[in-house]
């Protein structure tokens, strides 16, 4: 064990990565941005903004068609940022990254392809009760084509997943299990290394949501032994409309194609078409490159940082802004699970979650209040909203007292 000293020792030098980032040094209604929105979607680096600028001024071309240099460039970026995304989940091969519009795209494409080809009537997908819609709807509406049913693992008062039930609710008729890495309403960390092992004994397949947990954690799919696992580049720090699926090659090569079109075939005739190999197979059309090329810088600078001190800088941010909360009348945590990243939820007695945002926003301090795309989370505390602050490795402690001072404000208010 670090003492607490040498722990914190290792936290990044938040002044100085504030300066990678030119969004934060705006004002908003007069005062300085305090962007607590982070699980919403992250602030871009200059670095990721260079490489998106890099490419439109330099190397724009399509990929995998011309023979001329600037294709042969804008090729080997967009291949380069797949090897990136490779190493930062540990990935054994670039064959089973797929690029995606983003997590919620990975999870369709996952329903849409494995699970069609594999479900059954009678057969049962298992989720948890902390899940966002985008890991909620397509097990849906898989369930809903196949006759297959959706089971649910149940969430306890802190906002964790009860393993007893989920283990319970596993079994012969379990083809599919999705679960979230973090959630995103919550911040619970589940032990998905666990509940991927309990899902392999039943003979299901796994996907982890960790749109999440990218931003915060460490992630290691092979450690992990997830089938599947899906993330938006925009929540770590990264260009809107990029993320990825990774898929275990054996499964990626199993399965169907989704989309038809260009890169997903390998020829074609009126009578019949033979598809690519992954990740191609998956990827119909001109993809998103400069999305994947920012991705890739995004994540050179999320590891040159380094994501174990990312998780110590955050991991004292989360504590200083409960204790500090705790300090506000009539304020309740939503979400107070054993393992946490850095999502603060709460509700404040007698203030709407709206009224709260919009409050806030006049002081320049940017959350989220609503259901956060996870109504059945709302509805097992028995809230219609929160309001929702939400840290990355640039904020700081002044802004979590901003924060704190801007919900007295509130309070102000309407007392
Ligand atoms: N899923 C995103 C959030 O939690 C949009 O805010």
């Amino acid at each position: 064990m670090r003492s607490a000293r040498a722990e914190i020792a290792l936290a990044p030098d938040v002044r100085r990565v504030r300066e990678d980032f030119p969004a934060l040094r705006q004002t908003v209604h007069g005062h300085p941005l305090v962007y607590l929105d982070n699980a919403a979607t992250t602030q871009k680096p200059q670095a990721v903004l260079d490489a998106l600028m890099s490419f439109y001024t330099r190397d724009c071309a399509n990929v995998h068609r011309g023979v001329h240099l600037l294709s042969e460039r804008s090729t080997a970026a967009y291949e380069g940022a797949r090897e990136t995304v490779r190493r930062f989940l540990n990935a054994a091969d670039t064959r089973e990254i797929v690029f995606t519009r983003g997590a919620t795209e990975s999870i369709n494409l996952v329903a849409q392809t494995y699970g069609r080809a594999n479900l059954r009537a009678g057969d049962e997908i298992l989720i948890s009760g902390l899940e966002h819609h985008s890991n909620i709807v397509p097990w849906q509406m898989l369930a809903a084509e196949k006759g297959a049913s959706l089971r649910v693992a149940p969430i306890d008062d802190r906002g964790d997943i009860v393993l007893e039930e989920y283990e319970k609710l596993l079994g012969p008729r379990t083809v599919m299990v999705a679960l979230s890495h973090v959630s995103n309403a919550l911040g619970t960390i589940n032990p998905v290394r666990r509940m991927i092992e309990m899902a392999h004994r039943v003979g299901a397949v796994a996907l982890i949501d960790g749109a999440q947990a990218v931003p915060h954690l460490k992630v290691d799919v092979r450690n992990l032994d997830c089938d599947f696992y899906a993330f938006s580049g925009h929540k770590v720090f990264g260009p809107t409309g990029i993320g990825a699926l990774y898929g275990k090659a054996r499964l990626l090569e199993a399965m169907p194609p989704w989309q038809g079109g260009g890169d997903m075939i390998r020829s074609v005739t009126f009578e019949k078409t033979t598809f690519n190999d992954p990740p191609y197979k998956f990827e119909a059309g001109t993809p998103h490159i400069a999305g994947a090329i920012g991705l890739g810088a995004a994540i050179d600078y999320v590891t040159g940082i380094g994501l174990e001190q990312i998780g110590v800088w955050e991991r004292e941010l989360l504590a200083y802004g409960a204790q500090e909360l705790a300090r506000v009348p009539g304020v309740r945590l939503i979400g107070t699970a054993r393992e946490k990243a850095a999502v603060l939820s709460f509700v404040l007695e007698g203030v709407h979650a709206h009224d709260i945002a919009t409050i806030l926003d006049r002081q320049g301090i940017a959350i989220r209040a609503g259901h956060h795309c996870a109504q059945p989370v709302m509805e097992r505390f028995g809230v219609a909203a929160t309001s929702r602050a939400s840290f990355a490795f640039y904020n700081t402690r002044l802004e979590i007292d901003a924060l704190v001072e801007g919900l007295g404000q509130v309070k102000e208010i309407f007392e």
